[in-house]
């Protein structure tokens, strides 16, 4: 009978993984700004195969983004700097969440503010919208009131908004970190302390590229965003770091595109993993890494995914 009933797990194995009281069916999310609304990819990828879909950043009032170029594709990876263009929070609790709530997939909405209490108001307004699995603060952008700081780059600002923000849902709070500072286990300790639930990271790293026959800079905003696999050996050291550092679940996210390579994460400590650019290579690249999560822990007789998070052996 034990024998049959290990079988059975073993040729099924359980992928379900849990962030703060959310329980998701597998680890495999997309990244904001790479997925659209969802929509956008539904006629490519069955969302209801997915852990989470994670939305294009949101802001209270919707913004046009940078003017173009704004995408420059580099060695092994590409720079952004579409400058969160979105249709704003209340557009899209009203025309695109109805259509995500279709499926039995978690929706986690990614938000990103300029003064603390933007982000609470938009924390106060999703968490009243049905459909709404989490919230995923993107921390990476300029704080206006205190200078342009991003509030992702100290400590005490990153706090502020977490703690701000928790006040004002109890929707699982996931505070996602940018690269583009010293210590980010710093970071992810002061928000798990302001009451985060998780972490994700990392958001891109600011990079710049210069066309010499023109001498001007390739994006109209000099300066962009670095994704893609030119970024995953940088993300895994500081997925590293950060799961030794906090005991809340950390997301891992950059430069994964296949499914070795979320497995690199996961064995490395991350609960789940968020695939960005590579929804740009190939729209079904999701659940390509879905399937061969699957595939290794069949391979490796592995009932449950828990047993491979945080499995590496660095002895
Ligand atoms: C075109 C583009 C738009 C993005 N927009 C957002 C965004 O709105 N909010 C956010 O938190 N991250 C945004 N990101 C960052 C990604 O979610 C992800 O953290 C980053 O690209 C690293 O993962 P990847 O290498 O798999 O793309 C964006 C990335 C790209 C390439």
């Amino acid at each position: 009978m034990i024998a049959k009933s290990e079988e059975i797990n073993v040729n099924s194995p359980n992928l379900a993984v849990t962030i703060g009281n959310m329980i998701l069916k597998n680890p495999v999310m997309t990244a904001s700004g790479t997925f659209g609304y969802g929509e956008e990819y539904a006629p490519f990828v069955d969302l209801n195969r997915l852990g989470a879909v994670v939305v294009k950043g949101l802001s209270l009032e919707p913004r046009a983004g940078n003017p173009p170029p704004r995408i420059m594709e580099t060695p092994s990876g590409m720079l952004n700097a579409v400058g969160l263009q979105n249709i704003g929070v209340r557009t899209f609790i009203n025309e695109k969440l109805p259509f995500l709530r279709k499926f039995n997939t978690a929706v986690i909405a990614n938000i990103f503010g300029e003064t603390v209490d933007e982000y609470r108001r938009m924390a106060e307004i999703l968490d009243g919208a049905e459909g709404i699995h989490a919230i995923e603060v993107n921390i990476s952008c300029p704080n206006v009131k205190k200078g342009g700081i991003a509030f992702g780059a100290r400590p005490e600002l990153a706090a502020e908004v977490t703690r701000g923000i928790r006040g004002d849902t109890g929707l699982p709070l996931i505070v996602k970190l940018t690269p583009n500072v010293t210590d980010i286990a710093e970071i992810a300790l002061a928000v798990e302390a302001a009451g985060a639930d998780a972490v994700s990271l990392i958001n891109t790293l600011t990079g710049m590229s210069v066309d010499i026959e023109k001498r001007r800079p390739h994006l109209a905003n000099v300066t962009g965003g670095l994704s893609g696999p030119a970024i995953r050996p940088v993300a895994l050291r500081m997925v590293w770091q950060v799961v030794r550092a906090v005991k809340i679940p950390v997301i891992g996210i950059g430069g994964i595109m296949t499914a070795s390579d979320a497995l690199e994460f996961l064995i490395t400590g991350a609960t789940a993993i968020q695939v960005g650019t590579a929804n740009f290579v190939n729209p079904a690249s999701v659940l390509k890494i879905l399937d061969g999560i699957k595939e290794y822990l069949l391979r490796h007789r592995i009932v449950n995914i828990a047993e491979l998070i945080g499995s590496l052996n660095t002895q």
